[in-house]
């Protein structure tokens, strides 16, 4: 059966760790894999603005010896005319996989029901799967093990971000805090399947509205940006409700001595993370996005191997 990944929990705690170990080796030797050799062609498509998610799939498929094939929904029929099962059986008869970035879950779901190719999200409102690959290769590289280590995730957890640390993190096994107000917690059902994961890895996950006391000891301090891709107009609520938590260097200090900070970018520096942070020494938020290319070529690479 295909394999997509269309949430963090669609892959085991063993298979995540599979793909970790493989985009360490990948980053060891960049061109040791050459799976899309001939080449066969990747669909990149975008129903929003990227910068780190182009470059890094463009990027890495040609290092898979592959052609990307970067699609603007603005130039296509997706969105418009066409139906995305329509299009993935379209695609799927010239592609070896298709990359989407979008709004709706549902889209992306209905998408991979319709296809035989590997369908991966890019990004949705509610998940960021990639991003957090490559987040958890970020924190081994300079925390070691996952499992057990705290991160603590501020501000909008109702975000794509929020949901997705949540769910990929528990299934590293961590420690996931989401400090937020009340209206910004998790989905609940995000949480409930967060829990169940958490279950079988030793993992937690816990919800906060004092950002002090979620940071306490964190080895991983985290945030997003307040205002998400197609929330624009809530923007000045936003500002308010999520002034609290911004990640400032008081915060910091409530975390470990030795805590890292890392950030998805693109960053709102004086809104939800002061300048200090994210250009200080604990930030290493430039390697977190080298870390989508060696993460994308290592999730590209599994899942044509399960096809
Ligand atoms: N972090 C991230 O997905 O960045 P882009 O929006 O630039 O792709
Ligand atoms: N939560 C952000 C992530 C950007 C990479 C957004 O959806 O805009």
């Amino acid at each position: 059966m295909t394999r997509h990944l269309l949430r963090d929990d669609d892959l085991s705690p063993a298979e995540q760790a599979e793909i970790l170990d493989l985009a360490v080796s990948l980053k060891k030797d960049r061109w040791k894999l050459k799976p899309l050799e001939g080449p066969q062609t990747v669909a990149v498509i975008f129903d929003k603005s990227s910068t780190r998610t182009r470059v890094s799939f463009a990027v890495g498929i040609a290092d898979l010896g592959g052609s990307p094939l970067i699609i603007s929904t603005a130039n296509s029929q997706l969105g418009g005319k066409e139906t995305p099962s329509d299009t993935a059986r379209v695609l799927e008869r010239q592609v070896a996989a298709i990359v989407w970035r979008t709004y709706a879950q549902a889209g992306l779901e209905e998408m991979a029901r319709g296809t035989t190719v590997p369908v991966i999200n890019a990004l949705s409102d509610d998940f960021h799967p990639c991003q957090l690959l490559a987040d958890l290769l970020t924190i081994r590289e300079h925390k070691g093990e996952l499992k057990g280590l705290t991160l603590t995730f501020f501000g909008d957890g109702t975000s794509n971000m929020g949901h997705s640390y949540v769910l990929a993190g528990v299934t590293a096994g961590m420690h996931v805090r989401v400090a937020s107000p009340e209206a910004y917690a998790p989905r609940a059902d995000v949480v409930a399947d967060a829990e169940r994961i958490a279950a079988t890895t030793g993992g937690s996950v816990t919800l906060y509205t004092d950002p002090d006391e979620a940071a306490a000891g964190a080895d991983v301090m985290v945030t997003d940006t307040w205002v998400s891709m197609g929330k624009e107009e809530e923007k000045s609520a936003r500002l308010r409700d999520l002034g609290p938590y911004k990640v400032t260097t008081e915060t910091m200090g409530h975390a470990a001595s030795d805590a890292i900070f890392i950030h998805c970018l693109p960053a709102d520096r004086g809104y939800e993370v002061d300048a200090e942070v994210i250009d200080g020494p604990q930030s290493v938020v430039w390697d977190e996005a080298e870390n989508r290319l060696h993460a994308q070529k290592a999730l590209l690479v599994w899942l044509l191997r399960q096809q």
